[in-house]
């Protein structure tokens, strides 16, 4: 779409997106190049101001449709505000959760299905795509142990119940068979430090960026 380079980091809770992001920053700030980190939902002031809606309060607080609403409103704001404009500057953006996460929570997790999810793609983005997308996968029961341990008050999702996790784990695999050129599934099970992204790995899933 643009001149810089569109990374997403993608997966179920406690996969350690968050951390995998910052090691990834780094790796591609020592090797000179200009990098936007941001997140989903989020990473604008409005889109902010809307994750709050989303992540705080009862499980039923809303249901499928109006969740994927309310993430394809903030996306767009996210999109309109911060990425496009660093794409143009030629940076790359690494943001941790984009569309896909809709797809897997809202399409398979909220059983809505894959067809809404792409028709709001089309008309709020104009049917956008990251260039790259790095899908986390490790057990639901590991993820959510180590998201319960994490604490805070952002807890909505990881109080739904686990066939809702299944379900979006499941959603994230289907995902990346349907866009095996893009999508790439990395084991985020073990130590932070053993499923680190090293430069190695970096430049195997990369290739020369
Ligand atoms: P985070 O914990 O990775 O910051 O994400 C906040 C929560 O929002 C997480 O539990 C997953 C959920 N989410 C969706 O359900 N659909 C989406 O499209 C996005 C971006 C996040």
């Amino acid at each position: 779409m643009t001149r810089g380079l569109f990374i997403t980091l993608e997966g179920g809770e406690g996969s350690g997106k968050s951390t995998q992001s910052k090691r990834l920053q780094a790796i591609l700030e020592s090797e000179g190049h200009s990098v936007v980190i941001t997140r989903e939902p989020g990473g604008s002031p409005g889109a902010e101001a809307i994750r709050s809606l989303l992540v705080t309060g009862e499980t039923d607080r809303w249901d499928g449709m109006t969740e994927a609403l309310l993430l394809f409103a903030a996306r767009r704001d996210h999109v309109e505000r911060t990425i496009k404009p660093a794409l143009d500057r030629g940076a790359i953006v690494i943001c941790d959760r984009f569309t896909d996460s809709t797809m897997a929570y809202q399409g398979y997790g909220h059983d809505l299905g894959r067809e809404p999810v792409e028709q709001l793609n089309k008309i709020a983005l104009n049917d956008i795509k990251p260039d790259i997308t790095l899908i986390l996968d490790l057990a639901v029961e590991e993820g959510l142990k180590r998201a319960v341990s994490r604490g805070g008050d952002e807890q909505r999702y990881e109080d739904m119940d686990v066939a809702f996790h299944h379900r979006l784990r499941e959603g994230f695999i289907d995902i990346s068979k349907r866009d095996p050129n893009r999508c790439h599934i990395i084991d985020a099970t073990g130590s932070e430090e053993g499923r680190s992204l090293s430069p190695s790995k970096c430049r195997v899933t990369f290739g020369e960026i």
